[in-house]
């Protein structure tokens, strides 16, 4: 099983990582046997498996639940699960909820915020949770942004994120994930932190690891796609499709050709 020291390992070998939401175990089998390195069980489920607007209405108990099924399916991954909304609001609230999914087998909790969360993200650490802080479009604050658009598109914004990464790697986080975000601040970013690992969803080709919604990148995301998707799908045929759009994925994310310039967001900063 892939471990935190593994994705620093990759890290440090210049090794890109592969990784991609998952909720369930039969996909999570297909996963392990196409070698995916780490698996999100992301709040996206609220929209990809609730039919829901927004990853809002998801609860500890519903990430629980997908994430047990998912580890049940698949030893071989790294497996992180988000803390959906508003449930590491006070720093008990946090305790609790990363209790829940990491006993149902998650070997991290992933938060979405800033410099705000380091007391969230020290205490957590000391309690022996590894946290990733997801940063940049944060869909839970959708209603913030007013709207899911790309983010810290100027230097004096880029800046003001660099240091929000500063602050919670200073805590403690373990891993960043950037998502939509300029190109060249996903570079400036996983370059600073030589010994955390950053995943981008977005971020461009030189962040550590990628990551996508895995219905995104099959072709069952009806309505608008983002700019940063490719569909794996597209290129496979007969009953193995899905195993091999995903073995495709991992090996597109090794060798750097996920993702390609017109999957990223080119701004000069
Ligand atoms: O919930 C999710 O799927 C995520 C990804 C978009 C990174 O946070």
């Amino acid at each position: 099983m892939i471990s935190l020291s593994d994705l620093r390992q990759f890290k440090a070998d210049g090794r890109k990582f592969s990784c991609l939401t998952c909720y369930d175990a039969s996909m999570a089998k297909a996963m392990e046997i196409a070698e995916i390195d780490s698996i999100l069980i992301g709040d996206s489920l609220g929209m990809s498996i609730q039919g829901r607007d927004s990853t809002l209405p998801v609860t500890v108990e519903d990430m629980a639940y997908h994430t047990a099924a998912v580890r049940r399916g698949n030893q071989h991954a790294f497996i992180m699960t988000d803390l959906p909304f508003m449930s590491y609001a006070t720093l008990n609230d946090a305790l609790q909820s990363s209790k829940t999914v990491m006993q149902a087998g998650a070997q991290m909790v992933k938060m979405e915020g800033g410099a705000w969360l380091a007391e969230t993200v020290e205490v957590l650490t000391r309690n022996g949770i590894p946290v990733c802080v997801h940063l940049g479009l944060t869909p839970q604050s959708v209603h913030v942004f007013g709207g899911y658009k790309l983010q810290a598109r100027t230097r004096e914004a880029a800046d003001k994120l660099i240091a929000d990464c500063q602050a919670v790697v200073d805590a403690g986080a373990a891993l960043l994930l950037l998502e939509c975000v300029p190109a060249q601040l996903g570079q400036e970013i996983s370059a600073l932190f030589p010994h955390i690992p950053v995943i981008g969803i977005g971020a461009g080709a030189d962040t550590d690891g990628q990551v996508l919604v895995v219905q995104d990148m099959l072709g069952l995301t009806f309505g608008r796609v983002a700019k940063f998707v490719r569909n794996f799908m597209k290129e496979q045929s007969g009953e193995t499709a899905i195993l091999d759009a995903f073995k495709a994925y991992h090996a597109a994310v090794q060798d750097g050709s996920f993702p390609a310039r017109e999957q990223t967001f080119q701004v000069e900063l």
